[in-house]
């Protein structure tokens, strides 16, 4: 390795790829006995996603694989990403979400179905007999990019380096470049939601549905999904986070969805507008929007890098212990050494 290519910051795997017409959203459970199964498939998945990928590079096939906390610890040891933890239940007076056990997370974007559809099958082959499906969601562009609802979906996502700046790890040493996710699959009740009228729908969700266009801050009220969702930090800076949700469904089996996907430099942000939709801000003023929608699923995953993947690095789970002063008597009973055994 020359110098130079020493230096170079670690490979993100494609968090901040760009909104597809096709997803596949593949969540699954590691068998007891089966890490060492995930970890090979996990340090392979880049050159999986290359070998389906460059028979047809206008596809624009990615794959970002996700790793739940038990998982992280079952497959990779410690230390664990800062803020890698199991997402937390947010229980208001009408709606509560839910946490469902997850280990993996594989997020397949492309422009083609059949590339996903090619890719899943080759990491299954893999996995097959070592995991537990928990879900598999395959969803499509609706349209100008809506969701089932009507509304146009990921208007409001930061581009460019404002959106490296929301998602990518930076303070977390070998953990950097990573990003945190969260998911959850919502079925809307389309019967209920229709019955509405645009009119009203537009007061839910804060934006005019056929133009996109925000309401202002008179017309917009305070339960409506963006009023709930715009948050910011103790300066007043607006914290974001990068959605690539995507609709899915089967008519015929009245299923109407949205597959929510949102990531994060840090999960607090995604926690604080789960909080604020859930619970309410103030508390009882929760998003009109969970009158229309169920969450069935929920997890938060720690994306590595492709570099960490590939070849996991060995870290050490906690800075190596100071060499202890000799106790002033000469005895070997220094205070420190009781302090660090109960640590
Ligand atoms: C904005 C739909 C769940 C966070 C929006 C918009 C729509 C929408 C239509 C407006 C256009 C845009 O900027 O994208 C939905 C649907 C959901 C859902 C159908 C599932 C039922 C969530 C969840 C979160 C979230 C669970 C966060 C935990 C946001 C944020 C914005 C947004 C941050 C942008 C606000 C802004 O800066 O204007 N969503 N959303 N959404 N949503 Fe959601």
């Amino acid at each position: 390795m020359t110098a130079s290519s020493a230096e170079l910051p670690p490979e993100s795997q494609s968090v901040l790829g760009p909104l597809t017409r096709a997803a596949v959203f593949l969540v699954v459970r590691v068998d007891e006995g089966a890490e060492q199964i995930a970890k090979d498939l996990l340090a392979d998945l880049p050159g999986l996603q290359r070998t389906v990928g460059f028979r047809a590079l206008a596809g624009g096939l990615t794959c970002v694989a996700g790793v739940g906390a038990a998982a992280w610890d079952r497959i990779y040891g410690a230390p664990r990403p800062a803020e890698l933890h199991e997402l937390p239940v947010f229980s208001g007076d009408r709606h509560t979400s839910v946490t469902t056990g997850a280990d993996l997370l594989f997020h397949l974007r492309a422009d083609r179905t059949d590339l996903c559809f090619e890719l899943e099958t080759l990491i299954m082959d893999r996995l097959r007999g070592s995991v537990t499906v928990v879900d598999e969601v395959s969803g499509f562009r609706y349209f100008d990019a809506r969701d089932v609802l009507g509304f146009v979906d990921g208007t409001e996502n930061p581009t460019g380096g404002g959106a490296a700046r929301a998602v990518l790890v930076d303070d977390d040493g070998p953990f950097d470049g990573g990003s945190y996710v969260v998911v959850q699959k919502y079925l809307h009740d389309m019967a209920a939601w229709n019955a509405l009228g645009t009119e009203a729908q537009e007061l839910v969700i804060g934006r005019r549905k056929l133009s996109d266009v925000e309401l202002s801050d008179e017309e917009k009220p305070p339960d409506s999904h963006l009023a709930l969702n715009v948050i910011t930090d103790e300066d007043g800076n607006e914290l974001d986070i990068l959605r690539d949700n995507m609709p899915f469904g089967r008519p015929a089996y009245d299923e109407f969805g949205t597959y929510f996907i949102g990531y994060a430099k840090t999960p607090s942000v995604i926690e604080r507008m789960l909080e604020n939709m859930f619970v309410g801000a103030p508390p009882g003023n929760h998003d009109r929007i969970l009158d229309f929608s169920t969450p069935l699923t929920g997890a938060l995953f720690y994306v590595p890098t492709v570099d960490f993947l590939e070849d996991p690095p060995e870290i050490p789970a906690s800075p190596p212990a100071e060499p202890e002063p000799p106790a002033p008597d000469g005895s070997s009973l220094g205070i420190g050494s009781l302090r660090r055994s109960s640590r």
